[in-house]
């Protein structure tokens, strides 16, 4: 039986589970395959972290060139994190010859065109399934299964520890505890301001949109808003209305353009999203074909990540053993990408007003001069003694710039005490 060897760049949450997956389900997998897959090394920062029982500590190296500079290693998996050293070995890796497989999204979405070329150029391949959605297979199908598709519009919960956080608020529990939970089941970056400031989801959305639309979508361009400035009160509220709260990553193909952005949403309760709960991610796909298209499931965490990992591993010993090659796509075409001020959506406004008369008006006014129509209003609390109300409205569509002008004319007027939130409703 032919054998496949492998060099692993590192052994956190990821590496760690794919190395546990190897040794359990090695041989099932060697039979299926009609290949062995051996470890020659894992590339690690710290030699003396304690690491699980079913580790084999002879592997564990802190000197990489016993990876890349191996002849006999046909393919890097690299699970380091984080935008350098990690391009640059797999870089490195795929000019030696090497296949290589990474869950990188920082690296993917900001170098992917890059290193994708290098990799045709070598004649080797450089996967990336558990970039976006931890164990859903979502990479695969955009590329593969839904080839013959125009798609118009991708919607994602895609970022697990945001939506558990969320999820937990929901449930009446605190921010600070919920993502320390998070961290602790290791569903968080090693930098947790990538997931709560809607980083990671951004590199995630850039991957999906650069596949879906066939263009090249950076991170750069992509509008995000994180989780930290959401209150307690804007769940209860949203419920009271028939919404949840969600970070949601959105791409659509507006003519010749694509808008793409991140931000808290207030979903409908029926919709396709809205019960997508904890570390569950979700990829809602509109292809002009399949029509509407869920792929749903764990979107973080060791084992269903080394799931989409070695699917990866297994798609290229298959091709090195039966030479079965899955074709590298560029984009084709160069779409123009949206300013964010230029896109719509509905909006709800909570507000701490001065309590007497006339209130409603100057802001109903207000907005009405921005030309956003308002779709209800409802006064929510007052305290007597500060002579302070909180207002809750809800517009019809309206341009986010016009919005923003809108807010920051609000915020001046002698009646106002705080913008308290401003989030975007799904339309
Ligand atoms: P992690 O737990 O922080 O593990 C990182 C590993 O890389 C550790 O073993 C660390 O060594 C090693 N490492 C980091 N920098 C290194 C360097 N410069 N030289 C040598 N070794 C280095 O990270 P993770 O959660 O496994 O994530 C790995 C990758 O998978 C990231 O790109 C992440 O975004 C992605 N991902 C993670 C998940 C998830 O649920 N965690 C899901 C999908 C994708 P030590 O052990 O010695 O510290
Ligand atoms: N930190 C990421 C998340 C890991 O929480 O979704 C999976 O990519």
């Amino acid at each position: 039986m032919r054998t496949v060897s492998i060099g692993v760049l590192g052994a956190g949450t990821v590496g760690a589970g794919v190395l546990s997956v190897l040794q359990r389900k090695g041989d099932r997998i060697s039979r299926s395959l009609g290949a062995t897959i051996q470890i020659r090394g894992v590339l690690v920062r710290n030699l003396t972290k304690s690491r699980s029982d079913d580790f084999d500590n002879g592997l564990l190296t802190t000197d990489v060139e016993r990876i890349l500079g191996d002849a006999s290693i046909d393919v890097v998996v690299e699970l380091l994190g984080g935008e350098e050293p990690a391009r640059t070995y797999i870089e490195r890796a795929l000019r030696a010859g090497k296949h290589v497989v990474t869950a990188n999204k920082e690296v993917i979405a900001k170098h992917g065109y890059e290193l994708l070329r290098i990799a045709a150029d070598r004649g080797v391949n450089l996967f990336f399934e558990a970039s976006v959605g931890g164990g859903i297979p979502v990479i695969r199908v955009l590329r593969r299964d839904l080839v013959v598709n125009d798609i118009s519009q991708i919607q994602a919960i895609i970022n697990g520890t945001t939506n558990f956080i969320l999820s937990e608020m929901e449930a009446g529990r605190d921010y600070a505890g919920a993502l320390k939970q998070a961290q602790a089941l290791g569903y968080a970056e090693a930098d947790p301001k990538n997931d709560v400031e809607a980083i990671d989801a951004a590199y995630k959305l850039a991957i999906l949109s650069t596949l879906a639309f066939r263009t090249d979508v950076r991170p750069d361009r992509i509008h995000r808003v994180g989780i930290t400035a959401l209150d307690e009160k804007d769940f209860r509220y949203a419920r009271e209305m028939g919404y949840v709260v969600k970070l949601v990553a959105t791409a659509r193909q507006i003519g010749d353009t694509i808008e793409a952005n991140v931000h808290p949403t207030l979903l409908p309760a029926e919709h396709h999203l809205a019960s997508v709960k904890g570390v569950f991610n979700a990829v809602l796909v509109d292809g002009d074909e399949v029509d509407k298209l869920v792929l749903y499931g764990r979107g973080a965490g060791a084992q269903p990540t080394s799931s989409a990992v070695l699917a990866d591993v297994c798609a290229i010993v298959q091709d090195i053993v039966y030479g079965v090659a899955e074709p590298i796509q560029f984009p084709e075409r160069q779409l123009e990408i949206r300013d964010f001020g230029d896109t719509e959506a509905r909006f709800y406004l909570r507000l701490l007003v001065a309590d007497e008369p006339g209130v409603l008006a100057q802001i109903a006014r207000v907005l009405g001069d921005g030309g956003i129509s308002i779709a209800s209003c409802i006064q929510k609390e007052a305290d007597a003694d500060a002579r302070v109300a909180e207002i809750v409205i809800m517009t019809h569509a309206a341009r986010q710039s016009a919005m923003t002008d809108a807010l920051s004319v609000i915020a001046h007027l002698s009646c106002t005490r705080q913008i308290s939130a401003s989030i975007r409703v799904d339309r």
